[in-house]
């Protein structure tokens, strides 16, 4: 997990925050970019592609990108991710960060996490050019949204979705956008050469390395959106917790917000033990204050899919046949959570829950 950005908190951001209004623009007339409209999907694919590493290159410090490639790839659209099988059987979500139109590869870029688990650290030291991986996807949670006018937040490798947005959005005339690209130092950000020249000249871009410039200013970006931009002005914003957070109590009123987190929602505190009971399987589990039910279901149905442990990648979406769910993930839609939940992350408001197992 790349380390936080620290964020300045002010008692305008928080009455910012309670006029926050958050709303669904799928098929808003406003859309002006409709070739790369992709709609949230339900329940992932499982489409899986064996690929070559053509190039495993370091392009930040801490950062490599990987381009992988194949024929007549699936299409997608920015914001989509893949899922790469390492070849230790680990599987991790990456954000396409290449060009939606190449059909003949698709680029990845990872940081590398010392004491993460495992994933990021594989990539960077084996795998290699010439090696071959399997990828399942591309699936696309965090969409561009349709809207007159951007703002795009982006905390260190969480610039990945974001850089097709901005290559998308910048090629329209007249549209309207902003980004805050914030990072620990210049050399640990990627494609900061590119997108400096995307905003170049015009005040678009605000780059903060944290060792020059100190804290990025999201009051001061916000207040220049409140001001200058129109109703309907869609923020995406992808980085580690502390930044997504910070961005969504900052929201101007009549904003679009779209996130996508490195880390699960916060935690509601105060967890207590529940049981969940497994009704194909005949058996009730204990799932314990400190664990998930992930955790045990696997323990006894150890095929159990699962993959981000994190709540973004839906793998580990289950059927729920009864009882009340503490859905802490960012993820599924309202007719999906009504029917559903990730067990990775979400819990039960009280025993018994009953899931399809
Ligand atoms: S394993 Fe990815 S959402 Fe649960």
């Amino acid at each position: 997990m790349p380390r936080p950005l620290t964020l300045a908190l002010t008692a305008g951001a928080a009455l910012l925050a309670r006029r926050a209004v958050r709303r669904r623009i799928e098929g808003s007339p406003l859309w002006p970019l409709p070739a790369l409209a992709e709609p949230v999907s339900g329940r992932p694919r499982s489409r899986a592609l064996r690929l070559t590493v053509a190039a495993h290159q370091t392009v930040a410090d801490g950062v490599v990108q990987l381009q992988l490639e194949g024929r007549e790839l699936p299409s997608w659209a920015p914001g989509a991710h893949l899922d790469l099988v390492l070849p230790s059987g680990l599987v991790r979500q990456y954000s396409l960060c290449g060009d939606p139109a190449d059909t003949s590869s698709y680029t990845v870029a990872t940081r590398l996490v010392p004491d993460g688990r495992g994933g990021s650290r594989e990539v960077h030291e084996e795998l290699r050019a010439g090696m071959a991986v399997e990828v399942r996807g591309p699936r696309n949670r965090f969409p561009l949204a349709p809207a007159p006018a951007y703002v795009f937040v982006a905390g260190g490798i969480g610039i990945t979705p974001i850089l097709p947005m901005l290559r998308a959005v910048s090629a329209q005339p007249g549209l309207e956008w902003r980004l805050l690209y914030g990072g620990r130092s210049r050399a640990s950000m990627p494609y900061l050469a590119e997108i400096e020249k995307l905003g170049a000249g015009d005040g678009r871009v605000t780059v903060v390395a944290e060792d020059e410039d100190g804290l990025p200013d999201l009051d001061a970006l916000f207040a220049g959106v409140a001001a200058d931009l129109p109703e309907g002005t869609a923020v995406h914003c992808c980085g580690p917790e502390a930044l997504t957070a910070a961005v969504e109590a900052r929201v101007p009123e009549g904003a679009v917000l779209r996130l996508e987190r490195f880390a699960p929602g916060a935690s509601t505190g105060g967890d207590r033990p529940f049981e969940v009971e497994l009704r194909r399987s005949g058996r009730t589990l204990t799932v314990a204050a400190d664990s998930t039910v992930l955790a045990a279901v696997r323990a006894e149905l150890p095929d159990t899919a699962y993959s981000c442990e994190q709540g973004f990648c839906g793998t580990c979406q289950q059927r729920v046949l009864a009882g009340e769910v503490d859905h802490r993930d960012e993820l599924l839609t309202d007719a999906e959570r009504a029917e559903s939940m990730l067990i990775c992350v979400s819990r039960a408001r009280r025993s018994p829950l009953v899931l399809d197992l």
